[in-house]
């Protein structure tokens, strides 16, 4: 399959597999394409209760994606497969790099290895803009130096170069999306870490918003979970093969920004606690989407709409925010000392 077929629409007789499709994007991926009538297979560690959230006639198979042979298995007859398993937590991967490593790097190696002689299949991968490490350059393009400075950008990355390793050496159908900050329904708040989510659980709580970092100085392109769907679809569609795309809007909002948006949606103005002793991840990060532009996108939630869709889906009080922050002074501290 090559750029200018449409892979997703093709795919309607055959079967179409997400991976982590029990994840908070998998989820809105898997109902979008079950919306659109295709069949669809769910792969994921997750236990049996959050199965039950698929919708009818999408099909589950558990399968931990760090086992090569059950992942190859569970894939045999799937045509066209999103992977988006992984750990998608830094703060996860500081605390447990090998499970990182082997859930994203080798979990994506067993992946593509699984679709190495498949003949017509089409791979898709989530990676992250963590990958970029610090930017220099702003907005961020596709060709700006990848240079992941903690473990989670280190894995996502690894599992880039095996997917372009893959496309170069057995000519497998492969594209690559670089999702920026998502945000959006169905977030786990146990695994979620990113600000969308976390200001307005602690907001619609009642509690002040801990801002970690420089509020002004600290931007981020904040991207609704149904524009990644639609960014997803369209590269699967019409990407190249070995190419990555930015997934994001190409809009730059920092911290202070984010929280006035939250009290102009929400009606009241948030209490905010600033930490700014931690500034690790004080700097610019905006996407530049030209590139996925030019295959037809165009980013449909404005952060003002998605923030006030969110505000009711997750009601009055939900669940607080449970995921520390990825970096610690006192490691550090104790580091530089040493
Ligand atoms: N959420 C974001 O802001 C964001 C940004 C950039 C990239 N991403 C990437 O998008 C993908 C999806 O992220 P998400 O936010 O939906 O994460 P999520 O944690 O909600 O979902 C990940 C899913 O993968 C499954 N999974 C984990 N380990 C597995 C294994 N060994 N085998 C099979 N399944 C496994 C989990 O059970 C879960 O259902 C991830 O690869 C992440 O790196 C997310």
């Amino acid at each position: 399959m090559r750029r200018g077929e449409s892979v997703v629409s093709s795919s309607k007789s055959r079967v179409i597999a997400v991976t982590g499709g029990l994840g908070f994007v998998g989820k809105n991926l898997v109902r979008s394409l079950a919306a659109a009538g295709h069949q669809v297979r769910v792969l994921d560690i997750a236990s049996e209760d959050r199965v039950g959230t698929l919708p009818a006639r999408v099909s589950y198979r558990e399968a931990d994606l760090r086992d090569g042979r059950r992942t190859s298995e569970a894939l045999a007859d799937a045509d066209l497969v999103f992977h988006l398993a992984g750990n998608s937590s830094g703060t996860v991967s500081v605390e447990d790099p090998r499970l990182d490593f082997e859930t994203n790097a080798l979990g994506t190696f067993n992946v593509c290895e699984a679709l190495r002689e498949k003949e017509g299949s089409r791979l898709v991968y989530l990676s992250s803009a963590m990958t970029y490490g610090q930017p220099q350059r702003f907005p961020i393009a596709e060709d700006h130096p990848v240079a992941p400075y903690y473990p989670y950008g280190a894995s996502k990355l690894s599992g880039e170069l095996t997917v372009k390793a893959f496309v170069e050496t057995y000519g497998l159908s492969a594209v690559i999306g670089r999702a920026f900050v998502i945000y959006g329904p169905g977030e786990d708040p146990r695994r979620a870490g990113a600000e969308v989510g976390q200001y307005l659980r602690w907001h619609l709580n009642g509690l002040p918003i801990e801002v970690t970092g420089d509020p002004d100085r600290k931007t981020r392109d904040f991207v609704h979970v149904s524009d990644i769907v639609a960014g997803l679809t369209l590269i699967a569609d019409a990407g190249e093969d070995g190419e990555v795309y930015n997934l994001g809007t190409g809009e730059e909002t920092s911290l202070a920004e984010l929280v006035t948006a939250i009290g102009r949606v929400s009606g009241s103005v948030p209490d905010t606690v600033v930490n700014d002793s931690i500034t690790d991840d004080t700097y610019r990060l905006v996407a530049d989407i030209s590139k996925l532009r030019g295959l037809g996108y165009k980013p449909s939630v404005p952060l003002d709409k998605g923030l006030t869709d969110l505000i009711q889906h997750l009601g009055d009080h939900p669940a607080p925010p449970m995921l520390d922050t990825i970096f610690r002074p006192s490691q550090r501290d104790a580091r530089s000392a040493s």
